[in-house]
C-alpha cells in the first residue's frame, strides 16, 4: 500500500489532471482535498476531452474510487452535473454507493449566495481585485472558519438545512445590498433551498465519513492518490498573498483536507510546466509581455479551463519552483508541456531575483515587493526545429531537451519522475514510479 500526493508547484494549471489520470491506473482511490470548482482539470483520452471541476481526475479509470474530502468546498449544482455524467458513463454507480464514489459529510457547501457575493465584491474592488474565478470559493472558506458554514451533513436533515440556509441567505443578502449587488426575493430563496435539497438526493448514496473510509482503505492495502488543485504559489499561507486562493494547496493540506495523518503519506509529486503561467492578478516576475509570451499562450492553449480567461505566460522561475519543493517536501517533479517549447532556439530560466541592488534567492513575503523584482536569467539552449513529441524514452529526446531537464533537477535538488510531451494520455514518459518504494 502506498499514498502519493500530487500538487501544483506553480500558480495552478500545470497539467495535474493528466498526471493524476495516469497515476490513477495504479491506485484504488483518488482524492480531492481542497479547493472547489475554481479548478478545471482537463483530460484527453483517445482524442476525447473531458473537463472536470470537482470530480477527481481519476474518475475515467474504471475501478478507481473517487473521493471528495472534507477540505473541498462544494457547489452542489456543479457536483451533481458531474456525478450524473459519470453515472451515465458507468464510471460511478449509486447502487454500489461509496465503493465507487464518496463525498465527505463534513465538506462545506457553496450555496448560490456565496458565488454571487464573490462576484459582487470583485466588481467593486477596482484596482484591488484579486481576479477570482467568481465561484464563491473565498466566501465559502470564510464561512467555514467563521463557523457559520453549511455542510454536506446538513443536507441530510431537510428541516435543519432549510432553517440554516434561510438564515445565511438573509445575512448575505444584507451584504449584497451594501455592495450594490443583486439581492434575493423571499420566493427565490425558498426555490433555491428546495433545489439544493433535490440535488442532495443525487449524492445521498455517496455521503460518508471519508477520513474513516480512507483509513480503512489504506489498512486493507489499497493505494491512495491525493489530487491537489490550484498550486503552491496560490496557497493562502505560502503563496503570493493576497493574490492567492482561499485554501492551502500544499501537500500538508492533505492532512486537514482529507483527515489523513502525515505519517500516512509516502511520496509527493509536484507538477510543473516547462515554463510558467498565471491567471488573474498578482506578481509574476518572469512574465513575458512580448510576442514570445503570446506564442507560448497560443501554442500551449493557455486559456483557463474554468473561466476561459487568457493565461499570462513567462519563463520557468526556478527560484519559485525551489520554494515549492521545500514547502511541499516534494520527492519528484512531473514536468509538463515540454512540447510547447519546441521551435525555440534559446530558453531562459530564472535563477535569482534582483531588488534595489540586492540579490534574492527565495520569493519575498510581500506581493508588492515581488512585483518589483527583476529576474536574473540563465540562458539555456533550446531544441529549435527538433521536437520532444513522439519520444518514449528520455535518452531519445533531443540533447538540448535532456540538458534543460537536467538543469532543472540540479537547481531544485530533486529528480524529474515524469515528462509530458503532448496532450494525450499516451504522450507521457515515466522515469520513475512514485508508488514504488514510497518515493519518486
Ligand atoms: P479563487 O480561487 O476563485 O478565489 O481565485 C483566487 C485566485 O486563484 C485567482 O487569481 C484565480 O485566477 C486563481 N485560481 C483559482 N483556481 C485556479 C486554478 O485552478 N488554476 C489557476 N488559477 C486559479
Amino acid at each position: 500500500m502506498s499514498s502519493v500526493v500530487i500538487v501544483g508547484a506553480q500558480w495552478g494549471d500545470e497539467g495535474k489532471g493528466k498526471v493524476v489520470d495516469r497515476y490513477a491506473a495504479r491506485s484504488q482511490n483518488v482524492v480531492r482535498f481542497q479547493g472547489g470548482n475554481n479548478a478545471g482539470h482537463t483530460l484527453v483520452v483517445g482524442g476525447e476531452t473531458t473537463v472536470l471541476h470537482l470530480m477527481p481526475s481519476g474518475v475515467l479509470n474504471p475501478g478507481v474510487r473517487s473521493v471528495i474530502g472534507n477540505g473541498v468546498v462544494i457547489d452542489l449544482e456543479v457536483l451533481v452535473r458531474e456525478v450524473r455524467n459519470c453515472m451515465e458513463r458507468g464510471l460511478i454507480d449509486a447502487a454500489r454507493g461509496t465503493k465507487t464514489f464518496a463525498v465527505s459529510d463534513r465538506a462545506h457547501l457553496i450555496l448560490p449566495y456565496l458565488s454571487r457575493l464573490d462576484r459582487a465584491r470583485e466588481s467593486v474592488a477596482g484596482a484591488g481585485k484579486i481576479g477570482t474565478t467568481g465561484r464563491g470559493i473565498g466566501p465559502a472558506y470564510e464561512d467555514k472558519v467563521g463557523r457559520r458554514g453549511l455542510r454536506v451533513c446538513d443536507l441530510l436533515d431537510p428541516q435543519r438545512f432549510r432553517d440554516l440556509a434561510r438564515h445565511r441567505f438573509e445575512a448575505v443578502d444584507r451584504l449584497l445590498a451594501d455592495l450594490g449587488g443583486q439581492t434575493y426575493t423571499g420566493d427565490e430563496i425558498e426555490a433555491l433551498i428546495d433545489h439544493q435539497l433535490e440535488l442532495a438526493e443525487v449524492i445521498r448514496p455517496f455521503i460518508c465519513d471519508t477520513s474513516k473510509l480512507l483509513f480503512e482503505a489504506r489498512s486493507s492495502g489499497e493505494n491512495i492518490l491525493f489530487e491537489g488543485a490550484q498550486g503552491t504559489l496560490l496557497d493562502v499561507d505560502l503563496g503570493t498573498y493576497p493574490y492567492v486562493t482561499s485554501s492551502n494547496c500544499i501537500a500538508g493540506a492533505v492532512c486537514t483536507g482529507a483527515g489523513v495523518g502525515p505519517t500516512q503519506i509516502d511520496g509527493v509529486v509536484g507538477i510543473c510546466k516547462a515554463y510558467t503561467t498565471r491567471v488573474g492578478e498578482g506578481p509574476f516576475p518572469t512574465e513575458l509581455h512580448d510576442s514570445l509570451g503570446e506564442e507560448l499562450r497560443a501554442k500551449g492553449g493557455e486559456f483557463g479551463a474554468t473561466t476561459g480567461r487568457p493565461r499570462r505566460c513567462g519563463w520557468l522561475d526556478l527560484v519559485a519552483l525551489r520554494a515549492s519543493v521545500r514547502a511541499n517536501g516534494l520527492t519528484g517533479l512531473a514536468l509538463t508541456k515540454m512540447d510547447v517549447l519546441d521551435g525555440l532556439d534559446e530558453l531562459k530560466v530564472c535563477t535569482a531575483y534582483r531588488h534595489h541592488g540586492e540579490t534574492l534567492h527565495a520569493p519575498p513575503a510581500r506581493s508588492d515587493v515581488m512585483a518589483e523584482l527583476e529576474p536574473v536569467y540563465e540562458s539555456v539552449d533550446g531544441w529549435g526545429s527538433q521536437t520532444v513529441r513522439g519520444h518514449n524514452s528520455f535518452d531519445q529526446m533531443p540533447q538540448a531537451a535532456q540538458r534543460y531537464v537536467r538543469r532543472i533537477e540540479e537547481f531544485v535538488g530533486i529528480p524529474v519522475c515524469l515528462l509530458s510531451v503532448g496532450p494525450d494520455r499516451e504522450e507521457t514518459m515515466e522515469i520513475s514510479d512514485p508508488f514504488l518504494g514510497g518515493s519518486a
